[in-house]
């Protein structure tokens, strides 16, 4: 028996939609699993080299507690090669993707036959918020609302490009959410809600120049996180009055700037030259999950 497992980077918040709303993007953690005698974890990629190729790999781990979950008790034992485009701790969905892959990777073992609503809802609980792992496994824009169950809305997304600015360092999701505010007050909460609503309304009707004018407005986390971010200004200043907006992508430190395919064509090449300390990548939305 030899399956392929693909899962999607996720792109989470999109400025106003906080834990809620998140896109897959074309980078991918793909596993290659062959049954074999014992379990073993190849990494072919070099930034999972320090990661564990015995049963404490983390996406091994995901696939017991999915086992578990399911009560069924043996995982049989297998080889599991890794590729992954995606980078650690930079706001692209890393962790989302290995739990993902390890549901995924107990589902195929198994033969459980989970239902895509079963996998977000499991990957959900075990993430805490739906943004990241629910585009992994439905692809598109999902917007998506926990608590206890899952509501998701899937929106395919097209015409959009995601120009991703990666920073050299890495940003720990825990460590970004400990600088947010404990509250809000009622008059900032409506307000910052009534940018979230416009965000949606905008997904909905593919309507990016109004997305790209409200993600930047964002209330909720952006305000308080971009000074974590050296560049956030210096870039934003560089590339507003050409994209349609841009957002901290997740936690951060990546930046995504909305933009047509032409406006990011017309002037990649500038912007790599102002910031070359950054690493430049022009993605698209993938509208399939896992
Ligand atoms: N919504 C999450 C956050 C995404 O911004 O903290 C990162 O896990």
């Amino acid at each position: 028996m030899t399956f392929m497992i693909k899962v999607p980077a996720t792109t989470a918040n999109i400025g106003a939609g906080f834990d809620s709303i998140g896109i897959a993007l074309n980078l991918y953690l793909t596993l290659k699993v062959k049954l074999s005698d014992k379990l073993e974890f190849v990494h072919l990629s070099e930034h999972l080299n320090d990661l564990p190729t015995d049963e404490s790999n983390f996406i091994y781990q995901i696939a017991k507690k999915t086992a578990d979950r399911y009560q069924v008790d043996v995982l049989p034992p297998c080889r599991i090669e890794v590729t992954s485009d995606i980078p650690f701790a930079r706001g692209l969905g890393s962790s989302a993707t290995a739990i993902v892959a390890g549901i995924e990777l107990a589902n195929q073992l198994l033969q459980l036959n989970l239902t895509a609503d079963e996998k977000v809802l499991l990957a959900t609980e075990i993430e805490g918020h739906p943004d990241n792992v629910a585009p992994a496994v439905l692809g598109g824009c999902v917007i998506g609302h926990y608590d206890q169950t899952v509501e998701t809305i899937h929106v395919p997304i097209n015409n959009l490009t995601f120009v991703t600015i990666i920073p050299d360092f890495e940003l720990k999701t825990k460590d970004a959410r400990a600088v947010l505010p404990k509250q809000l007050s009622h008059s900032e909460s409506v307000k910052a809600s009534s940018i979230a609503n416009v965000s949606v309304a905008a997904i909905c009707q593919q309507n990016w120049p109004v997305l790209g004018r409200l993600v930047s407005q964002d209330l909720f986390h952006q305000p308080y996180r971009k000074q974590l971010i050296p560049h956030y200004d210096q870039v934003e200043k560089a590339l507003i009055d050409q994209v349609y907006g841009l957002y901290l992508s997740g936690a951060g430190p990546t930046m995504i700037a909305l933009a047509s395919e032409e406006q990011a064509q017309k002037s990649l090449a500038k912007w790599k030259r102002e910031f070359p300390q950054l690493k430049w990548l022009t993605l698209q939305a993938v509208n399939q999950g896992v």
